[in-house]
């Protein structure tokens, strides 16, 4: 797998400090954009909202004033119905006038209009017998008012309702009054209604409020009206009404008049004198939301209605829907940046950890590269051979070692079969058995002890065992393996070092050898020192013996002496004779005993042993029988040796006897003759001979052997297993005495059955003793 390097995954972009503030400044934006397009919206809704709400403003400013146009239109027809019910004269009985006025029911059809009434012209020369005909009708303080300047005078005549307030318009002269006349000259010369401009009505008391009146002329019945001078000549009157402008706008307007702040203007400009009505609760520096100024005609006179939005209909403005959006639009606004801001900073932080996570995985690399390259060093340099196989039994590792100690190269070895390497023929089979139920175990699966699944039953997991192994030449190696099982994608593989023990074994051997000689050597130096012992005593004893002896041989002598002087002493003689046999035998014994305490007077000269078998031959046949047959060997070229040939011919003589009785007087005996040079190797394994040159006699038969505990005993004095006066016991401890005393070595080496060798090792004298010593034989030619 390549390695990565963190700036081929992920190229560093940008500086520092636009990676930290990026984010920031994008959330900031996507805020900034939000606000704007929430702005859009909202003062969309706002303006949608204001703009329902004009239209509603405006269609309710023109429905008042339409309505206020119509409901004048409809007075105006009154009046125009009451000049019908006129016909012509105002001569109208004051009864029927009452009536008409009562079927028309109109203070409660037609609200706002104060009264109806009937204005007659009076000339001036009829003015007294006028007032006199109405105060002869029964209204005694009735007079034209004001006092009638000109040729003529008007008066009100008639007025309905006839109560109240109205009584003090009862015989008012309303063309004195330039307002009402210009009013009622514009009626008078159109032929038309005409209204008014402001008035205080006479009516009026404390609580005066603006008015105006409407006036329709009355022409005399059947007088020509075409023409304005007709119409002069024609007029007898006017019917005429009052209004009181607040109570005629509280008729009007209807449910929604709280809707409006409604201002009337007499004429058609907004002049303080001319302010007909202004809405209760208008407040004058409030600053509506919508305001209209509409121009009306009533009765031809020009009015100016001024129209405001009141606070009750700008409440309904509708602010919510606005404020929704604009709620919603900045929390989505918010959300949003706030989306932003994490989705950039999130890949800033997924940056950060990328690399991060590359850097740590370059690290673990670098560890696991170090980790190897360590591994491979204590591979290579490992004492043990290390192997590793896969599940399929194939070898992956081969160490230098494993080459040292197997003979396969690592080229070799890689790929083999494990089993085909070093598993012996004879155990392939099983071995290839075993492992494949071994490696199919899945990764899950306990491993397994290896015993019985092709490796040798003493091999366990972690456990060392010791296996044979074969080597590329065909011999086996002893090898110390441990196994370890390693998972593999299916199955198991294994590991395993393995150790060659043969140097193990070898020392083993060695260390197991040494110490048997060392307790050889030990059971020697006890036997030899114990053989001391007894030697000391027993050559005490001998010398004293001995003697004691030479008293007695002496003084048998000497009685010998003077018995064969007197005749007839034969039996004397015979018993005399007989002691000293008995003084000959004890004198045998004790220098045997001599002998063997090393005490022996020896003569010691130079010899050359093979000379001296060679003498002896004859000898030895003789002692040795028939039967037996002696064999010499190597009597020739022997280094010379410095002893006492009397006494070594004794020692020779008794091996043979002991042999030919262990061969019970039939068998070989081989005396075999050799130089030997004891270095400190041989020395070491028998620490009682010390390193020098040797001339070695070894006696062997091939007869019944020793068991141990007569070898360890033999030279013991008077030790035998020979029936009672058949041996003394005193042969070997003889000769062992003598060796020893002779500066040599005696040695015994048997095995029941197998026979005996004897071996005497004499040390050699001088090399100038072989020159003194004419050869007989040929030269040395058995010098090891
Ligand atoms: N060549 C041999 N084969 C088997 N056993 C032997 C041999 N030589 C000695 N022995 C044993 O060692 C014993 C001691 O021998 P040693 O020569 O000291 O005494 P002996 O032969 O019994 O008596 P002697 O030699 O005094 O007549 C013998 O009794 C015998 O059991
Ligand atoms: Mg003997």
């Amino acid at each position: 797998m390549p390695r990565p390097e963190p700036d081929e995954i992920i190229p560093a972009s940008g500086t520092p400090v636009r990676r930290e503030w990026g984010p920031l400044i994008l959330a900031g934006f996507a805020f900034l954009v939000s606000l704007l397009l929430t702005y859009g919206a909202w003062s969309s809704a706002r303006r949608d909202a204001a703009a329902d709400l004009a239209a509603q403003f405006d269609y309710r400013a023109r429905d008042m004033v339409t309505t206020t146009v119509r409901r004048m239109a409809v007075y105006e027809q009154v009046l125009r119905g009451t000049r019908g019910f006129m016909r012509g004269s105002i001569d109208v009985d004051r009864r029927d006038f009452a009536d008409y006025f009562q079927t028309q029911n109109l203070q409660e059809h037609f609200p706002g209009i104060e009264a109806l009434g009937i204005a007659s012209i009076i000339p001036a020369g009829r003015l007294a017998a006028h007032e006199a005909a109405l105060r002869a009708q029964g209204f005694s303080s009735y007079a034209v008012h004001p006092r009638p300047t000109g040729d003529f005078a008007t008066s009100i005549t008639h007025i309905e309702p006839f109560t109240g307030r109205n009584l003090r318009a009862f015989g008012f002269d309303m063309y004195s009054e330039p307002v009402r006349r210009a009013a009622m000259e514009a009626a008078r010369d159109n032929g038309a209604a005409a209204l008014s401009g402001k008035v205080v009505l006479v009516q009026e008391g404390r609580d005066a409020q603006p008015g105006f009146l409407m006036y329709v002329p009355v022409y005399r019945r059947g007088a020509p009206t075409g023409s304005v001078q007709q119409r002069r000549a024609a007029l007898v009157g006017w019917v005429y009404a009052p209004f009181r402008m607040a109570d005629l706008m509280r008729g009007l307007g209807g449910t929604h008049a709280a809707d409006l702040q409604v201002t009337i203007y007499d004429g058609g400009r907004p002049l303080p004198e001319a302010l007909l009505f202004r809405s209760q609760d208008a407040v004058a520096w409030r600053q509506p939301l919508f305001r209209q100024s509409l121009p009306a005609r009533i009765s031809g006179r020009p009015w100016l209605i001024e129209i405001a939005s009141s606070p009750s209909l700008e409440a309904r403005l509708d602010t919510r829907r606005p404020q929704v959006i604009g709620v919603t639009g900045i929390g989505l606004g918010f959300l949003l940046s706030l989306v932003v801001w994490l989705l950039a900073s999130e890949r800033g932080r997924a940056v950060q950890l990328a690399r991060a996570m590359t850097l740590e995985l370059r690290q673990s690399y670098e560890r696991i590269d170090a980790e190897r390259v360590r591994m491979d060093l204590i591979l290579q340099t490992t004492y043990d051979a290390f192997i590793a196989i896969d599940s399929a039994g194939r070898v992956t590792d081969w160490n230098p070692r494993a080459v040292q100690q197997f003979g396969w190269t690592r080229e070799e070895a890689l790929g083999r079969e494990i089993g085909e390497l070093l598993v012996p023929p004879e155990q392939r089979v099983a071995r290839e058995h075993g492992f494949a139920q071994f490696a199919a175990l899945d990764g899950g699966a306990r491993v397994p002890d290896a015993a019985g699944r092709g490796f040798p039953a003493s091999v366990h997991y972690g456990e060392p065992a010791e296996v044979m192994a074969r080597h590329r030449d065909g011999h086996l190696v002893p090898v110390e393996i441990v196994v370890a099982a390693l998972p593999a994608e299916v199955g198991h593989g294994a590991s395993a070092f393995l150790r060659d023990i043969a140097p193990r074994r070898e020392a083993e051997a060695r260390e197991r050898l040494r110490q048997q000689r060392l307790d050889e050597a030990r059971t020697a130096l006890a036997r030899s020192q114990k053989l001391e012992a007894v030697g000391k005593l027993t050559g005490g004893v001998a010398h004293d013996f001995n003697n004691i002896l030479h008293i007695i041989s002496a003084n048998v002598q000497l009685l010998l002496k003077s018995a064969s002087q007197v005749e007839g002493n034969t039996k004397i003689e015979k018993r005399l004779h007989s002691i000293l046999d008995a003084v000959e035998r004890g004198s045998k014994l004790s220098s045997q005993l001599l002998a063997f305490a090393r005490r022996q007077p020896l003569h010691p000269s130079l010899v050359n042993v093979g000379q001296l078998l060679e003498r002896m031959d004859s000898l030895l046949h003789r002692a040795a029988g028939e039967s037996v047959e002696i064999a010499l060997s190597g009597a020739g070229g022997l280094w010379t040796t410095l002893v006492d040939p009397n006494q070594l011919e004794n020692v020779i003589l008794n091996l043979v006897i002991n042999a030919r009785d262990a061969m019970a007087g039939k068998g070989k005996v081989a005396i075999t003759l050799e130089n030997l040079r004891v270095d400190s190797a041989l020395a070491a394994a028998d620490p009682e001979l010390a390193p020098g040159d040797y001339v070695r006699i070894a006696v062997a038969d091939t007869g019944e052997g020793m068991p141990p505990d007569v070898m360890e005993r033999a030279f013991e004095p008077f030790f035998t297993t020979k029936p009672e006066g058949k041996g003394t016991g005193l042969g070997l401890s003889m000769a062992h005495g003598f060796v020893r005393q002779s500066g040599g070595h005696i040695r015994i080496a048997s095995s029941v059955g197998q026979g005996t060798t004897i071996s005497i090792y004499l040390p050699r004298a001088d090399a100038q003793a072989d020159a003194d010593l004419p050869p007989q034989a040929p030269p040395a030619s058995a010098a090891h």
